[in-house]
């Protein structure tokens, strides 16, 4: 098979990627090691920055999204003194868009598959990527046990923090940063309503929680655990205790019916550059962000606009200019996300190990935002999403 971008991965960067190549006339194909029904299943964060939203409408992906996605004007803050709003659109002019990821991954797989009559091939095995310095790289894979190859033009790396893509780049091209954190997410989705209509980060003795949501109806909340911890250690029971004692009575809290439960270790990671040769790496195959603002789709997204532009203009005019810078561009934003949410996460987690120094910093710091305008509006600016000129 010959195809022009060769993408391994239906994730949000794939399937956008995939969809921005078309509408500027360029084919690729999709390679993904899973069913269509677990890539719309995969049950991910939910939280749009104001420009992702825009662009996920102006290129047509938005139908749903307009009319099912919650528009959020600001968050509240809870460190046991009551809530304080942060007001986004008052602060900044901008606000956020609550869509799940699955949500958004089933429109864009519907447009790609049924509307475009794109190429998506599913549940394929072996998938490997070769010839990436050469000017024809190519995907090799298994389907039904019959090998299989796409020969290509560029490849777009799509395929996640465990995918091949990143560990086919030679040794000793890849500078990689990593910083772990000493605690772990235990999330659920429940079958009841958020506590407020906006989402509540609580910071307690006890450690962090969220307060977030699917819809007004459907809760999605989680709590702050031991890094080694998983769902078997986190019962209905004790997951409604710590959220109850760590929104600490700033609002009531309706219990229901828990529809799914998740345990989930932060990590910060990166790598420099996002390419070797004709492969580009976008989303989390070539960075990882802690869940605290949810930063982790908006990158993705990012970077596959700027991979999608650089391609096009090298069809367009055979000018390598912005594939060239596409690493550096794509860096300079993502190194700015990877602070933001290294920032959210240490003043609001508890460290098992910090002092009483590290504590009332942490303490002095949500004061700080909750307090200053500049240091409310800089939260603003970075949550809402720093603008991509769209
Ligand atoms: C959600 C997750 C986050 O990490 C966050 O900061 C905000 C919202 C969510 O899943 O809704």
């Amino acid at each position: 098979m010959r195809t022009q971008v060769g993408i391994v991965g239906a994730g949000p960067a794939g399937l956008m990627l995939s969809h921005l190549l078309h509408l500027n006339g360029i084919e690729s194909v999709i390679v993904e090691e899973r069913s269509r029904a677990y890539c719309e299943s995969r049950v991910r964060a939910g939280l749009i920055e104001q420009w992702a939203r825009d662009l996920i409408v102006k290129v047509g992906l938005g139908e749903r999204l307009q009319r099912e996605g919650l528009l959020h004007q600001g968050i509240k803050l809870n460190f046991g003194t009551g809530l304080h709003a942060i007001d986004f659109v008052g602060l900044v002019g901008r606000a956020v868009t609550i869509y799940g990821q699955q949500e958004l991954v089933k429109d864009m797989m519907a447009r790609r598959l049924e509307a475009d009559g794109g190429r998506i091939v599913f549940e394929a095995e072996q998938v490997s990527v070769h010839d990436l310095d050469g000017e024809r790289p190519k995907i090799r894979f298994r389907q039904e046990g019959r090998p299989d190859e796409i020969e290509c033009d560029f490849i777009g790396g799509c395929d996640g923090f465990h995918g091949v893509c990143r560990p086919s780049i030679p040794d000793g091209v890849l500078t990689l940063h990593e910083r772990e954190y000493p605690f772990a997410w235990a999330g659920i989705l429940t079958e009841s309503p958020p506590p407020d209509e906006q989402l509540i980060y609580c910071s307690h003795q006890r450690g962090f929680a969220l307060f977030s949501m699917r819809s007004p109806n459907v809760g999605r909340f989680y709590v702050q655990c031991g890094r080694d911890e998983s769902e078997e250690d986190w019962p209905d029971e004790r997951m409604w205790e710590e959220l109850h004692a760590r929104l600490n009575g700033a609002r009531p809290l309706m219990q229901g019916k828990v529809l799914q439960k998740l345990v989930a270790p932060l990590r910060s990671f990166a790598v420099e550059p996002m390419q070797f040769g004709r492969l580009f790496l976008a989303g989390d195959s070539a960075h990882i962000v802690p869940p605290t603002g949810a930063k982790g789709m908006n990158l993705a997204i990012a970077d596959v606009l700027v991979l999608s532009r650089a391609i096009a203009e090298f069809y367009k005019t055979r000018r390598t200019e912005q594939l060239v810078t596409y690493s550096q561009t794509c860096l300079r934003r993502m190194w700015k996300a990877q602070r933001f949410s290294w920032w959210m996460t240490q003043m609001l987690h508890r460290f098992p190990d910090e002092s009483s120094f590290d504590r009332r910093r942490r303490e002095a710091e949500m004061d700080y935002v909750t307090s200053s305008h500049a240091a409310s509006m800089t939260l603003a600016e970075n949550y809402t999403g720093l603008p991509m000129d769209i």
